[in-house]
């Protein structure tokens, strides 16, 4: 999508659709005076028996008849107070308006604003993440109608240097998030962790990135005992995806990023019923989130180094899999009773950490479909977030309210490490009843030494179970908009 801008009023602007954001009751405006002026007094008319009345989430299409050079003119009501996220929807808005209608051009009054770097990016992210959809497999799924331009006009507008940074970041960006999407969505029986390892071979090119992927017998040589473990049910093997990013100039931090690939979760021996199951193939979706936000980095430029890990195999039961009793030993020198084969990321992503936290990064940040005690703690739009770090946490949290994605700080309760005490090893794979999420982390905790370290669990927003404004239904992409809003703050 090109992103173009004109310094005109909306009278003069010729486009297939016009969006002109209605803040509030502001009906009277200047420039809805104009077109109305232009369309002789029938937009006055049509708001007025209409119920339009510029609220969030409205919004009246009005078909010029030839009385304008734009052939439709979409009113999007923005509510009162203007933040990034109604910025978004309303691109969204537009985008799906714009593909009912098979139009490919859109023409945008874009308001003054306090902020209109961050107005302009999120109008443009807006309409990127509502253009994805996934249909591959669908007999009758076409292709959606590409958009092939947005311009940007108002009288006067100041087309500055940050604003077309701050639009391709953000288009750099969701194509980040729209290959996230796509690497959730396939069937688990396409994604294996051999697909996962290619796919990040196929994607991460460009000036400063290398891939590794590791095979079975490399895994074994590196004594990544967890994922071996979790892998012995399986007929795929596994994969250790290693990604390298360095920047070209000096690198003023270095940051791990770490996300689980478990590509379908039964539960293994400790089965899921079948209802659990239906979903499980979204438990790549850190891994996924990773891959895709380091294939971003080269064409972003920052000067951060950047690692990023993920282990993946799928987690069956089968004659060789790993049972209920069973102890791994880890490269920390620290050991692991299995009592719950369900709990298995936690299983690869100590391996993870325990190679990351070697290489002694600034940051070491991991993303994983972790906990179901998650979802009930937060639901499904909010990521947990656990952190031995205050400052890395802050950062996080602030990047993600600039990214649009939910997360919520958790406590590491350290008195709950007496819930994971094992009998034999040094900790036991499950905690009690209660605290699921806490206790997970904790066990996470015990594999990252004194590198400021963050975990986000996002079993919840992982995967939307329904279509919302901004995704549909499945895999939505959640982490990499936050990761890179991280990155580029640091
Ligand atoms: N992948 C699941 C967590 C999950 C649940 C993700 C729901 C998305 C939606 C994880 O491997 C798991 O099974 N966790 C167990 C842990 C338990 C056995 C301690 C859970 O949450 O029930
Ligand atoms: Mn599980
Ligand atoms: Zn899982």
């Amino acid at each position: 999508m090109e992103v173009k801008f004109r310094d005109v009023g909306p009278e003069k602007i010729a486009t297939e659709l016009l969006v002109l954001p209605v803040q509030g009751k502001k009906l009277d405006a200047a420039p809805l005076r104009a077109l109305d002026r232009s369309l002789r007094g029938k937009l006055r008319e049509r708001i007025e028996k209409s119920k339009f009345t510029g609220a969030e989430g409205s919004s009246l299409l009005f078909p010029t008849v030839g009385l304008l050079p734009a052939t439709q003119l979409l009113l999007i009501g923005m509510g009162k107070d203007l933040d990034t996220e109604s910025w978004r929807r309303a691109g969204a808005r537009a985008r799906k308006e714009a593909g009912s209608l098979a139009a490919t051009a859109i023409a945008w009054f874009f308001t003054e604003v306090d902020d209109a770097e961050l107005a302009g990016a999120s109008i443009v992210e807006g309409m990127l993440l509502a253009s994805y959809q996934f249909n591959k497999y669908r007999s009758n799924g076409k292709a959606p109608e590409e958009l092939k331009s947005l311009t940007l006009f108002r009288p006067g507008i100041n087309r500055s240097k940050g604003l077309t940074n701050a639009i391709e970041a953000a288009q750099k960006a969701t194509a980040g998030v729209s290959l996230a999407r796509d690497l959730v969505n396939e069937p688990p029986s396409v994604t294996t962790a051999r697909f996962l390892g290619a796919q990040a071979q196929r994607h991460c090119t460009g000036r400063g990135l290398s891939v590794e992927v590791w095979n079975k017998s490399k895994i074994s040589a590196l004594k990544l005992n967890g994922l071996l473990a979790v892998n012995r049910g399986s007929q795929e093997e596994p994969r250790f995806i290693k990604i390298h990013y360095k920047p070209a100039g000096k690198a003023r931090k270095k940051v791990a990023l770490i996300g689980k690939g478990i590509t379908f979760d039964s539960g293994g021996l400790s089965l899921k019923p079948s209802k659990s199951m239906e979903t499980m193939k979204l438990d790549m979706a850190g891994g996924a989130a990773v891959i895709a936000t380091m294939s971003r980095l080269p064409h972003l430029g920052f000067d951060i180094e950047v690692t990023g890990y993920v282990p993946t195999t799928d987690n069956l039961p089968g004659p060789n899999a790993q049972k209920p009793g069973d102890i791994i030993r880890y490269l920390n020198g620290k050991t692991i009773e299995v009592l719950n084969t369900d709990a298995e990321g936690r299983l690869i992503l100590a391996d993870a950490l325990c190679l990351a936290a070697k290489e002694k990064p600034d940051y070491m940040i991991n993303l994983a479909t972790l906990t179901g005690a998650c979802v009930t703690a937060l639901g499904n739009q909010v990521a947990g977030l656990f952190s031995n770090n205050q400052a890395l946490a802050d950062n996080l949290l602030r990047s993600s309210r600039d990214a649009g994605e939910k997360l919520w700080q958790l406590p590491l309760v350290k008195e709950y490490k007496e819930m994971i005490k094992s009998s034999v090893a040094d900790m036991k794979n499950i905690g009690g009843a209660s605290g699921g999420a806490i206790t997970a982390a904790l066990i996470l905790q015990e594999f990252v030494g004194d590198v400021p370290w963050a975990h986000l669990d996002i079993a919840g927003p992982a995967f939307s179970e329904s279509n919302t404004p901004l995704c549909p239904k499945g895999g939505t992409g959640f982490g990499v908009r936050t990761l890179l809003k991280f990155l580029s703050n640091l």
